[in-house]
This record gives structure tokens, sequence and C-alpha cells, in this order.
């Protein structure tokens, strides 16, 4: 391996990155068939990697996928992973694909599981002056369908999302579910702040790890912030609008469906929780040193 070069796990090794490959016979390339976590490293800390790797352990249970690896191990490997690409401030994705069993067919018996771990320097994702977001025709799915708390390689629900967002020229797609209420965005969910009330959606969203580190804050921040079930109302006259993802932290929304949110600008409570995110971000409190 040359110095410089991208490291990537695959198939049990560490590879060059340019030069991994995935089997046109995995399930996760026939048929979206696998689960995944993002996470990132920040100045040499993996943010709440103890929460990630739970709530992927979850969604390979829901999926009925076994790990190949114990918990233990995948940490080390994803630390390694981080280590080996030379990196302090990193986006890493692993990926559990169901794996192949020689041939093309969806049963899945036989297929073995294949983890996948990257890392690259960290991708910011943050938004200062905010979002213009606008609410799209396709809808989440409900739990009976297509399970949202399950961090799966099934995507592209809210890929459409996103391309009927960029086709609106806006900046992010804002999805209800079947009955109208708000859920998340894609790779986000949603906050909404009233009269300094923080509330987040509470069915058929990921149960993100920022949303539920934001929540806390916001607990401690003294802030009352709680689940609700959220309609297009909330977000029409919230004072403030707000998403949060691992990749992301917590993004200003300005605008939704041509309506303004507040002044406009992003407000005091999310600066307020912004402050104490990004103290969390590098504090030993819920981060773990790469060594
Ligand atoms: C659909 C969806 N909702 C919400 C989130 C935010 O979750 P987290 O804060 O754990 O990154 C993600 C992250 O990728 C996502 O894919």
């Amino acid at each position: 391996m040359n110095a410089g070069e991208r490291i990537a796990y695959v198939g049990g090794a560490f590879v060059p990155e340019a030069t991994a490959t995935v089997s046109i016979l995995d399930h996760a390339v026939l048929y979206g068939d696998g689960v995944f976590e993002t996470v990132v490293a920040w100045q040499g800390r993996i943010f709440r990697l103890d929460d990630h790797v739970r709530r992927f352990l979850r969604s390979c249970m829901a999926v009925a996928l076994d790990c190949p690896v114990t918990e233990d191990r995948l940490k080390d490997l994803v630390m390694t992973t981080v280590r080996r690409n030379g990196l302090q401030d990193a986006y890493i994705k692993w990926i559990l694909t169901r794996g192949s069993n020689g041939t093309p067919l969806m049963d899945p018996t036989g297929c073995v599981p294949n983890l996948i771990i990257m890392a690259r320097p960290y991708i910011d994702r943050s938004s200062p002056t905010g979002l213009r977001v606008k609410t799209v025709a396709i809808r989440r799915p409900p739990g009976h369908v297509l399970d949202a708390h399950v961090k799966s390689l099934n995507y592209l629900n809210l890929v459409m999302a996103k391309i009927e967002a960029r086709a609106a020229a806006v900046d992010q797609a804002l999805m209800l579910d079947v009955r109208g209420r708000l859920c998340e965005a894609p790779g986000f969910n949603v906050f909404v702040v009233t009269d300094e009330v923080v509330r987040t959606p509470r069915h058929d969203v990921l149960r993100g790890i920022t949303r539920e580190t934001t929540m806390h804050l916001a607990a401690e921040l003294g802030y009352q912030a709680y689940e609700s079930e959220l309609e297009l109302y909330d977000a029409y006259t919230a004072d403030e609008m707000f998403l949060t993802s691992t990749a992301g932290g917590l993004v200003p929304v300005v605008e939704v469906d041509g309506r303004t949110v507040g002044d406009g600008e992003p407000g005091p409570v999310l600066s307020a929780l912004q402050n104490a995110y990004r103290e969390a971000l590098s504090s030993a409190r819920w981060s773990t040193p790469i060594g």
C-alpha cells in the first residue's frame, strides 16, 4: 500500500480503497439489502460510537442479518480504519451487506454478510445561513411497509425526495408520512421550536443519534423538549426550525414552502443548542478516542 492511499475494510481485510470491490451478486447491489451507520470523528475522538454500534446491531436484528464480528471487534475495526487513513476529523461509514449466495435470486438463504468500513476527511454539511426546504409529494412509508427505525440500504424513498427538492431548486426536502404528519428530511431528523419549546416528530423516523443528543442538550439547557405528532401547521408557524444528523450537526431551516421561518435567520434556541453540541462533540463525555 502506498503512503497517502485511502484504506477501506472489505471482505475481512484492509485494502486500498481504490481496489475495494463488492460482488455484483451481493444482495446490497441486487436489492438494497443491508444496513449501515455513519459516525464522525472530531479532534481524534469518535462521537457516540457505542450508541451507533447499538443502533447498528438493532438494525441487523430487525432485518435478520448476522453481524460477522463482535461489538468490540466492530469498534476496533472502525477505529483502525480511521487510524490507517491518518485522520483526526473524519466521516466514517460502515455497511453490512446481506452478501451473496452465488445466485442473482432474492432468496437470502446461504448469503454470507460482508462488512465494509470506509473513512474520509470530515465532510462539512453545515449551513450557517440556513436551508430553504419544501415538502415533497413522495411520503415516508409507514413502519409496516419499510421501517424508518432501521438504517437500511433501502434509501430510494429518500433519494426520490432529494430529486424532487433539487427539481424545485430548494436546498432540502421535508417529508411527511402518509397521513400528512411531519417526518424527516432525507438523511436528517427535523425539529421545530415554538415559544422556546423544542419538538421533533415521533412517528416513522429514524431515531437519530443527533436527535437524541439534541433532546438531551435542550433539557440540560432548560428547554422543554419532546417528541410529538407534528403537522405542517407546526412547521409553518414555528419560531425556529432545524435539521439534525451526524454528518451535518444541527442545521438551520429558514424557509418552508415559501414561508420564512421566524425572522429568516438561525434563531437563539438553535444557536444555544449548536454551542452545546459543539462542546459535546469534542468532550470526553460522549466520545471515544481513536487511540
Ligand atoms: C433517514 C435519516 N433520518 C435521520 C438521520 C439522522 O440520524 P443521525 O443523527 O443518527 O445521523 C439519518 C442519518 O443518516 C437518516 O438517514
